[in-house]
């Protein structure tokens, strides 16, 4: 299955091998990290950012794609709604299906409050579905929160909103418990203890996992929850804008049907939007780990009606893309393969950086290797370095792949790459987004006391760069307090007469600023999405 210009390369890899074994590169020194990414991690390229000129934002930087989806026009601009005209009246909208949106309507359920799910795609089609590795939770006896709080707050180059992060380490080993009582089954050891490791920059081994499907198992979880407590969802229906009344706070969303392409109208007394990441914009044209309805919609929804973004010109590209081969470019292949053994090396068999370094230290690294030292492995695609996995069983024992990550197993072997005999070809993808909407520590936005974010959607919780582990923790911990407040505050509003005048005032400043991008947003499915019926 390898080209042979790369065998010839993993015949170096083997070479050196036994003499890696059980030595690691030191780990690089704060100078160090800070100058490697100045120089090669993809947040400091200037050409893959524009600035925002219009908005609650407006003059600072966001990544040139999400720039021009905020500079375009609504999709209802030209719609003719009949707001009287509602098809749903609840409590609590829950706009997103994935972990933080069911975590939300569960809670709220519970709460008492009636609730609704709308999902552009299917419950469960979400990132959360594709998490790999683990969560994250201090909950053994040699860890703390406040150690939990001190890594990820270093990781994510102190820029963390203090009150965010707070949150989310001192709520995560009940979120572990929550996750156990509705039935995830996370892996155990013989005595019935949890099996923890590390991820990158982890000072304690607190990631908790379902072998490599710690999503999926999750969202297995949760869905069943939200199906069995009979939550209505509507699937296939996309939330394309906040609706706000005379009182000026929000007051639903109108909802489009993605197979009719109807328009209907959502009473809300409360909003909660999980609508997840932005991987499918492929800022800078990297591949993605993401899911196929990533494209940043609730920003977009949530910043025209004048809730404020914060960090969102920082990107997470996860160091470990599939680089070869071609079908799976750019998929995940998670940090855990390094935590149980693997370990980087370049085309001539050299570990260049410690193996867990913290994603962007680590991407910015690799991306090094491949550039400016010329020692990547050419594909078809274009480069990557070795991810060197038969050290996993040297060191772990005969099996330890199969039990421990068996879906990069599977995954490989599709494609005739046996990852116990043969390492396997990475490159940086984009993953995750640092940044969202800003919230407060009460999970609320911080302009409408009506309106919550949750999970990827929300900017602040990690700083500028997270840990492994910590965003399946954030769905779950941000995901239920939503809920639970969302519920809480329908009780003491009482919404108006719907209007979307805040759409037209946001088209006028556009007008104003001389922008005219030709689209309309929030995009809903990617660029390269058939349309056809
Ligand atoms: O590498 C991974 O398994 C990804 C985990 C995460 O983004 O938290």
């Amino acid at each position: 299955m390898y080209t042979p210009e790369m065998l010839e390369s993993i015949k170096k890899v083997e070479a050196t091998r036994p003499g890696r074994l059980g030595t690691e590169p030191g780990r690089m020194d704060a100078a160090q990290k800070d100058a490697l990414l100045k120089a090669y991690h993809p947040d400091y390229r200037a050409e893959g950012f524009a600035q925002i000129l219009a908005g609650p934002n407006q003059g600072e930087k966001a990544p040139r794609e999400l720039v021009r989806l905020l500079h375009s026009d609504s999709r209802l601009l030209n719609e003719k709604i009949d707001l009287n005209k509602t098809e749903y009246d609840v409590d609590v909208l829950v706009i997103g299906g994935g972990g933080a949106g069911a975590s939300a309507a569960i809670e709220a359920h519970r709460a008492g409050a009636r609730v609704m799910v709308v999902t552009k795609l299917r419950l469960g089609d979400a990132n959360t579905m594709m998490a790999e590795g683990g969560i994250q939770a201090a909950d053994k006896e040699n860890d703390s929160p406040v150690q939990h709080y001190l890594d990820a707050f270093g990781g994510g180059h102190f820029a963390a909103r203090p009150e965010l992060l707070r949150r989310l380490v001192m709520e995560a080993p009940d979120a572990i418990q929550w996750l156990s009582d509705l039935g995830v089954m996370f892996d155990k050891d013989k005595e019935g203890n949890m099996i923890t490791t590390h991820g990158g920059g982890t000072s304690r081994k607190r990631m908790h996992a379902c072998k490599d499907y710690s999503g999926a198992e999750i969202m297995r979880t949760l869905r069943d929850e939200v199906l069995n407590l009979g939550i209505p969802v509507a699937e296939f229906t996309a939330a394309v804008e906040l609706l706000k009344d005379e009182k000026g706070q929000i007051a639903g969303a109108v909802l489009q049907n993605i197979e009719t392409e109807d328009y209907l109208v959502a009473r809300a007394k409360t909003v909660v939007i999980a609508t997840g990441g932005a991987g499918r914009l492929h800022y800078q044209n990297f591949p993605t780990s993401n899911h196929y309805g990533a494209t940043a919609d609730g920003l977009i929804m949530g910043y025209r009606a004048g809730a404020p973004l914060l960090y969102q010109d920082t990107i997470q590209y996860h160091p470990t893309g599939a680089a070869y081969p071609a079908q799976i470019f750019g998929a995940l292949v998670t940090e855990k393969v390094r935590s149980v053994g693997a370990m980087l090396v370049n085309r001539e068999g050299e570990a260049f950086m410690h193996p867990l370094e913290t994603r962007d230290v680590a991407a910015a690294a690799i991306i090094r290797e491949c550039g400016d030292r010329g020692k990547g492995v050419t594909t078809p695609t274009g480069t990557g370095v070795w991810l060197d996995t038969p050290m996993i069983e040297l060191l772990g024992g005969e099996g330890t792949i199969e039990k421990r990550i068996p879906a990069m197993l599977r995954m490989f072997l599709n494609y005739g790459i046996d990852m116990r005999k043969q390492p396997i070809l990475v490159y940086p993808t984009l993953h995750y987004q640092n940044g969202g909407l800003e919230i407060g520590g009460d999970g609320f936005t911080k302009v409408y006391r009506n309106l919550l974010v949750a999970g990827e959607a929300v900017g602040g919780i990690h700083g500028r760069n997270r840990l492994m582990g910590n965003s399946l923790l954030d769905i779950i911990v941000f995901g239920r307090n939503a809920g639970k407040a969302a519920a809480a505050r329908a009780k003491e509003i009482e919404t108006g007469t719907l209007s979307l005048e805040h759409i037209y005032e946001y088209h006028e400043t556009l007008v104003r600023a001389g922008l005219h991008t030709g689209e309309v947003s929030p995009l809903l499915l990617p660029k390269y999405a058939r349309h056809e019926r």
